[in-house]
């Protein structure tokens, strides 16, 4: 007998109350364990001591797992997590033993945001009964087929529903609904050992995990909603108007044999993997016995814009919309950015830029002004086709703004002089300038201040961009003029897990979002006030998806979504990856007269369908739009 058995004989004898439990007792219908808190003791199964009992499936180096004769319940997971660092236990078990345990039943979390695991902590007096057992995975998608719609009853069909945080899943407590909700689905499998079969990748890999191994965002071989052509899935609104942001999906996490994952991207196709499912940093995941491997990758790349920047009507005008990603003079991504406006959008007459950093990029010494980056930008679009740029901004006040420090990030115009320019004599605003809307000296309807900023004292923009108005006309044109406003709102950075304990998830500043839409909404009512037929455009990353409906709903009969009016498919609108959703976070506004003419749009999908994460020039695709003015 070793030293560390002593230690842990004397250790079991401290333990007081016991209870000789089995797996399925610990792991109970709900989310949080009966048992939560307790001693329990000889951990075995007390009325079927079959010989799938009590069997280790997987070990990791943070513990193993085990698992049990399985519930006629769904609802009850037979599998365990047991929490031990300890060399001497994790080198006695082995995968395929049959042993007994005793230990403290304890619902492990890092902090309140996130659900907890159910696990035994402080094993002792572990017994091993018998050798080379195995056990049978459940095959995912099977008899047990993940739900599609919802993740949490306490969403109440709204995923994305304002206030946020208005319930716990571990508060309320519920029993589990595992045929409707997804949290609920995998939560009672956790601790079980599954096999996902022919996995898709819905997301590049990140490097969260604890050796920073790759981990992976994937849909195995049962039914899923929102596919997309590239065979990710998007966030849409379903048929009852309900947001559906697809709840059906796990995380490939770190390998229990220390392998690695492979680098992957969306539409990427694994090898079948087998393991115990597991709670962490938030999410569900499968942690694999064993890495899997790629079985075939999507070779074809993104495709330039279908739609002609080159038409010699002259009520025609295309519209490019791209977050360029912290652009600084000496980026690297820089031409890169440039062969994308100049190739894949093929040189629109106009660019709403957003993420312009200021000529020395995020060197903090107080400069703002970004003549230089833009100056640098124009010149490599040149070079890919030779198409010339003229640009226009307004700094803003240094530091203001959010964003990297000293990067002083902002909206852009980058505009083709030979099709297109700024409308009218108004010289351009300053930082704390407002525009305002005037019938100027050619008795048309204009801007005092051209481009000029929206209301840029008002606290919705605090830490945040300001909305950068401007009015054009189409050289040789007619005179028809068209408003454009350029939109960059605070991100979501911060937000609560999909996964998470706070229902619905916390949507990191929506208020703020809601404000700013509210401000740009207002400005282009000052607009249609003047002129209800007035040419409108708001363009630019919103950072947030429709379906938050009650962001865009100051919109709601002033304007209308381009890909709404072109008719894109629900499944196809997206410009961003963020876990496990595809999803739009980039849009195109148009006023109601623009929506009785032509228009067309497209999502050119330069960097999420790029072969590998770190082949991107930005983490948002570029769009491209062309619509008449007259
Ligand atoms: C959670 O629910 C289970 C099953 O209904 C119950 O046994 C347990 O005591 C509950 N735990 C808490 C902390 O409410
Ligand atoms: C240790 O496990 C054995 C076998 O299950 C059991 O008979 C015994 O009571 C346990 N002892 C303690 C101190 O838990
Ligand atoms: C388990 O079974 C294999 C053969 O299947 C055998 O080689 C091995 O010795 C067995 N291990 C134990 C611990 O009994
Ligand atoms: C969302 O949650 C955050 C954090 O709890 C809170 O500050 C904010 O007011 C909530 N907003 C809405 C609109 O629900
Ligand atoms: C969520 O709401 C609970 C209950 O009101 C509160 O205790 C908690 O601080 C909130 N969490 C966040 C992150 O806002
Ligand atoms: C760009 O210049 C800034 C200073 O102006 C420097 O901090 C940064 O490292 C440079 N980046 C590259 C990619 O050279
Ligand atoms: C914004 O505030 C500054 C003072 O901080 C002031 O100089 C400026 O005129 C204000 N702008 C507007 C549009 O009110």
């Amino acid at each position: 007998m070793g030293i560390n058995t002593v230690l842990l004989n004397i250790l079991s004898l401290a333990i007081t109350s016991c209870l000789a439990v089995s797996v399925t007792d610990i792991q109970g219908p709900a989310f949080l364990s009966p048992l939560h808190g307790q001693n329990v003791k000889d951990v075995q199964e007390k009325n079927t001591f079959e010989p799938s009992s009590g069997i280790v499936t997987a070990k990791g180096s943070s513990g193993f797992w085990i698992q049990g004769s399985p519930s006629p319940d769904v609802r009850i997971s037979c599998g365990v997590s047991v929490f031990t660092s300890s060399k001497s236990i994790l080198s006695k078990v082995a995968i395929g033993d049959l042993i007994t345990l005793s230990g403290t039943v304890n619902e492990f979390h890092s902090d309140d945001t996130v659900l907890s695991v159910t696990e035994i902590d402080s094993p002792t007096n572990i017994t091993i009964l018998s050798h080379n057992h195995t056990v049978e995975p459940l095959i995912v998608g099977k008899r047990r087929i993940p739900p599609t719609a919802q993740y949490s009853a306490l969403d109440h069909g709204d995923f994305f529903s304002v206030p946020n945080n208005s319930s716990q899943i571990e508060v309320v407590n519920a029993t589990l609904q595992p045929d409707k909700y997804g949290i609920d689905f995998w939560e009672s499998l956790e601790g079980q050992l599954i096999t996902v079969e022919d996995p898709s990748v819905l997301d590049f890999e990140n490097g969260f995990g604890v050796r920073n191994v790759a981990e992976i965002w994937v849909y195995g071989k049962w039914p899923v909603l929102n596919k997309n052509s590239r065979g990710g899935l998007t966030i849409t609104t379903g048929s009852s108007g309900l947001p559906n942001a697809n709840p059906e999906v796990i995380i490939i996490g770190e390998p229990l044999d220390g392998t690695s994952n492979p680098s992957v991207a969306i539409g990427t196709k694994l090898t079948t993997v087998t393991g115990v499912v597991h709670y962490q940093f938030g999410f569900y995941y499968i942690l694999p016995l064993t890495a899997p491997k790629i079985v075939s990758s999507i070779s074809t790349g993104p495709k330039p814009t279908k739609i002609n920047p080159n038409t010699r009507d002259i009520c025609t005008i295309t519209l490019g919309d791209y977050n360029v990603d912290n652009l600084a003079p000496n980026s690297s991504h820089l031409p890169l950015i440039a062969t994308h406006i100049a190739q894949f959008l093929r040189n629109p007459d106009l660019v709403h830029l957003q993420e312009i950093q200021d000529n020395n990029g995020e060197a903090n010494d107080g400069t703002v002004d970004a003549t230089v980056t833009l100056q640098t930008l124009v010149n490599a679009i040149k070079k890919v086709e030779g198409v010339e740029y003229s640009f226009i901004d307004v700094n803003p006040v240094n530091n203001e703004d959010g964003g990297a420090s000293g990067g002083n990030i902002r909206q852009a115009y980058i505009y083709r002089p030979d099709r297109i320019r700024l409308a009218g004599n108004s010289p351009p605003g300053g930082s704390l300038d407002a525009t305002k809307v005037i019938f100027d000296k050619q008795r048309q309807l204009g801007l005092t201040l051209n481009p000029g900023r929206i209301e840029p004292n008002n606290t919705a923009w605090t830490n945040s961009r300001k909305s950068l108005a401007a009015v054009w006309e189409r050289v040789g044109g007619n005179g028809a003029r068209l408003f454009t406003i350029n939109v960059h709102q605070t991100a979501k950075t911060g937000s609560s897990s999909e996964q998470g304990n706070l229902r619905s998830p916390i949507n990191q500043d929506v208020s703020h979002r809601i404000a700013q839409v509210q401000l740009t909404a207002d400005f282009v009512k000052s607009i249609l006030k003047d002129d209800p037929f007035a040419n409108v455009v708001v363009a630019g990353d919103f950072n947030e998806f429709v379906q938050t409906t009650a962001v865009f709903k100051p919109f709601n009969s002033i304007l209308r979504e381009i890909d709404e009016v072109a008719g894109i498919p629900a499944v196809e609108r997206y410009t961003y990856v963020f876990d496990m959703n595809m999803e739009q976070l980039d849009h195109i506004f148009i006023s109601n007269t623009m929506a009785l003419r032509p228009v067309e749009v497209e999502h050119v999908h330069v960097n999420q369908w790029a072969a590998n994460v770190n082949d991107r020039a930005s983490d948002h695709d570029p769009s491209v739009a062309s619509f008449k003015i007259c």
